[in-house]
């Protein structure tokens, strides 16, 4: 009769113990003494009843303001199997799992725990301890690709090893998390020194340390880069952890990180068919005040356009950034040999490649992008 709106499960932490009514809540107390409120409009908006909530689609039909304002439980108890059930003066009747009802409790002990128990970002500097996993056992164990996602989730930066060498086996790799991101440079791009190229990445020149397409209003989450030929002298990769250099700049240089995370600047990127641009900060924070996302290319990025009496002091933060990102103590190293792949988090780590001489021997790699999304839900699906 009564569904869970969820594919999820939530053990039963601890019983409900007692139920009080208050004009516009319930609290109820649990068997650890832990109190809840829970507001009716709030058990209300959550029913999970197949009246509620389709049971096919399992999301909800209901809106809350179906209901009357003055909607109010006329009778909560805890029923014979430990839910808690209301019933209200619209008639209506809830009830609610207690794993579920905790799961989600929102009283100030909760919403710490949950805070706390939120997956926590590992900062990385020079002498990174590089998550490296094995092709086969990521292709195969289910297990082994979920502490893969994880170490790409957490750290930003993994390697994956003995990855055979044939042109487009990079796409099967990144399946076994979702769909390739596809974009003007193709569903796999080919990084490889070419005449007439429409990218400095396409050259044997050195690519400072960047982050791929932030001339799009999202850039992608994940980036592949996968090596099938590596014979050439030089192009060794590196990387920053750039909430790491963001946390850096904060503590080193307080006003520098202000301006980088509240004037936007252009990136570009054109070609004959093509012209894409975006306006954003460097440094962009998420809802909690957080690092979310570094942005930057300097060989993508538009002249700026800001105050006149903002210039100075925002060439002076921009340069302090690059400088940052060229200084070893936040630099790994490490060049990348035929049959291993780099993933990383192209919104966090910011990559780049030493100069090569296409002369000494051949150098190819292929690549591909994966939105962050698509890593989060497969891990929380792999995690079910
Ligand atoms: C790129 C890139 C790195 C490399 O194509 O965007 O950063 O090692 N390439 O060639
Ligand atoms: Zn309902
Ligand atoms: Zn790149």
């Amino acid at each position: 009769m009564n569904a869970i709106a969820d594919y999820r499960t939530y053990p039963l932490i601890s019983p409900l113990l007692s139920v009080q009514q208050h004009p516009d809540l319930i609290e109820v107390t649990w068997s650890d003494q832990r109190r809840s409120p829970f507001h009716h409009l709030w058990l209300r908006d959550n029913c999970p009843c197949p009246v509620c909530v389709y049971s096919v689609t399992r999301e909800q039909v209901f809106e809350i303001a179906d209901v009357a304002e003055n909607l109010a439980a006329q009778h909560a108890e805890i029923d014979e199997s430990g839910a808690l059930s209301v019933r209200w003066n619209d008639g209506h009747h809830s009830r609610f799992d207690p794993g579920w009802l905790r799961a989600h409790a929102y009283d100030d002990q909760s919403r710490a725990d949950r805070e706390a128990s939120r997956p926590q970002k590992q900062r990385w500097v020079a002498g990174f301890q590089l998550p490296v996993f094995d092709y086969q056992a990521v292709m195969e164990d289910d297990a082994t690709l979920l502490q893969w996602l994880l170490a790409v989730r957490d750290t930003g930066l993994t390697q994956v090893r003995g990855v055979p060498t044939d042109p487009g086996s990079l796409s099967q790799v990144a399946r076994r998390i979702s769909f390739i991101r596809e974009s003007n440079f193709g569903v796999l791009f080919n990084v490889q020194s070419k005449a007439n190229a429409d990218s400095n990445a396409y050259t044997a020149f050195n690519l400072p340390l960047h982050s791929d397409l932030p001339t799009r209003e999202l850039q992608p989450g994940l980036q592949f880069l996968h090596c099938l030929v590596n014979d050439a002298s030089g192009g060794d990769s590196r990387f920053v952890d750039g909430f790491a250099i963001a946390q850096a700049l904060h503590e080193e240089d307080p006003q520098a990180y202000r301006l980088l995370c509240e004037v936007a600047v252009e990136f570009r990127n054109k070609d004959r068919h093509s012209d894409y641009r975006c306006l954003a900060p460097v440094i962009a924070l998420d809802a909690r005040g957080e690092v979310a996302e570094v942005r930057m290319a300097n060989f993508l990025r538009g002249p700026f356009n800001m105050a006149p009496e903002l210039m100075q002091p925002y060439y002076r933060a921009y340069r302090r950034f690059i400088e940052m990102t060229r200084q070893p103590r936040f630099q790994f190293c490490q060049r990348l040999e035929a049959g291993q792949l780099w993933c990383f988090d192209n919104r966090r780590t910011l990559h780049a490649r030493d100069a090569f001489d296409p002369a000494s021997g051949a150098r190819h790699f292929q690549g591909c992008y994966v939105d962050r999304d698509e890593l989060l839900s497969r891990i929380l699906v792999l995690q079910r």
